[in-house]
């Protein structure tokens, strides 16, 4: 109701609407109207009321509410159930504990700060209250195996660049799922599931964006490594449009992976990547023996598994972490 409320306060624009209005339209009493508003208000919605005239909104806050995040879903599953908190330990784990109680598939999971947000290889994931994107997609994938699940993240990966590209910030992909912007990390994506023999129960792909970060804001240690879409885009980014949007691609790029499989995903990663092509040292998690070697990455396989030419022949990560070595001066 409070969602519908606001719809039709936006659709005013400067204009106002009366209480009376709003009651017959959405068929409650006016008591009940005003009782919404002043939850509105209480979220942080600006709503100006004027005896004569009724009600105009005034502005809406920096907040991932549903709300603000629906009003530019063009989804059919993805965010329809937005489940928000202002603060929480990790957006992942509250997804998997969702998905294992029954949550719908395309639920979502999102909050302002994490105090306890966390990556691959047992890393922290720390984003100042309010200005990153953290959230977490439930899946229920029909379609794939258990084996596919890296292939999740890779699709998520370009799912966040396309949608940095709607907002004008251009990004890579470094193997398996860092967004870079101009080569400074942005984004994380750490994929978990649950699955059986042959079929997966639910993946939960959890997404942290430095979207409106300052450099003061991260850590000293990490200052040098990392940046935001603000910081590239040298202005503040609307962080409810960008998690619609990128809900929307996410959602796209699902229903193209159902219909086609994955390779069309894969070239799009390809596409995007920073890391193929490049000469690279990985510290494989796959191997017991000589897990650290150099090499050149020359392509991703059918399982997004990354193909490194080393002098020895061609070696196939499927998990681990890659860094780009610098080109050496000709
Ligand atoms: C990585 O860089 O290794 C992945 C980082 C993933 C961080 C996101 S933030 C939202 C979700 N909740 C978590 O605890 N982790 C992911």
């Amino acid at each position: 109701m409070r969602a519908d409320i606001l719809a039709l306060l936006r659709s005013m624009g400067e204009g106002y609407v009366s209480g009376e209005e709003i009651a017959s339209r959405l068929g409650i009493s006016r008591t009940a109207v005003w009782k919404h508003i002043q939850e509105l208000r209480e979220a942080g919605y600006e709503i100006e009321s004027r005896s004569r005239n009724g009600y105009r909104l005034m502005g809406s806050p920096d907040r991932l509410l549903p709300a603000e995040i629906e009003r530019h879903l063009q989804t059919e599953i993805l965010g329809r159930h937005i489940v928000y908190s202002e603060s929480t330990q990790s957006t992942n784990e509250d997804a998997k504990k969702l998905a294992a109680a029954g949550a719908a598939d395309g639920t979502v999971v999102v909050t302002e700060f994490q105090g306890d947000g966390h990556g691959r290889l047992a890393r922290g994931w720390f984003s100042p209250y309010g200005k990153g994107a953290l959230f977490s997609v439930i899946l229920r994938p029909q379609f794939a195996l258990p084996q596919e699940a890296p292939k999740f993240t890779l699709l998520a990966a370009v799912a966040v660049v396309k949608a940095m590209k709607s907002c004008g910030v251009e990004a890579g992909i470094k193997w398996p799922n860092d967004v870079l912007i101009d080569g400074k990390k942005s984004t994380g994506i750490l994929t978990e599931m649950s699955a059986a023999m042959e079929c997966i129960n639910y993946i939960v792909i959890g997404i942290g964006v430095n979207v409106n970060t300052d450099a003061a804001d991260f850590p000293e240690e990490v200052r040098k490594k990392a940046t935001s879409m603000k910081l590239a885009a040298g202005h503040s980014i609307d962080r409810a449009r960008f998690v619609g949007e990128l809900l929307n691609i996410l959602e796209r790029l699902l229903h193209q992976a159902q219909r086609e499989g994955f390779a069309p995903i894969l070239d799009a990663w390809r596409r995007d990547s920073i890391t193929l092509g490049q000469d690279v040292r990985v510290i494989g998690m796959n191997e017991a023996v000589d897990a650290t070697f150099e090499g050149r990455a020359v392509d991703i396989d059918a399982y997004g598994a990354l193909l490194v030419d080393t002098p020895q022949g061609q070696r196939r990560v499927l998990a681990g972490d890659v860094s780009i070595r610098p080109q050496k001066k000709a």
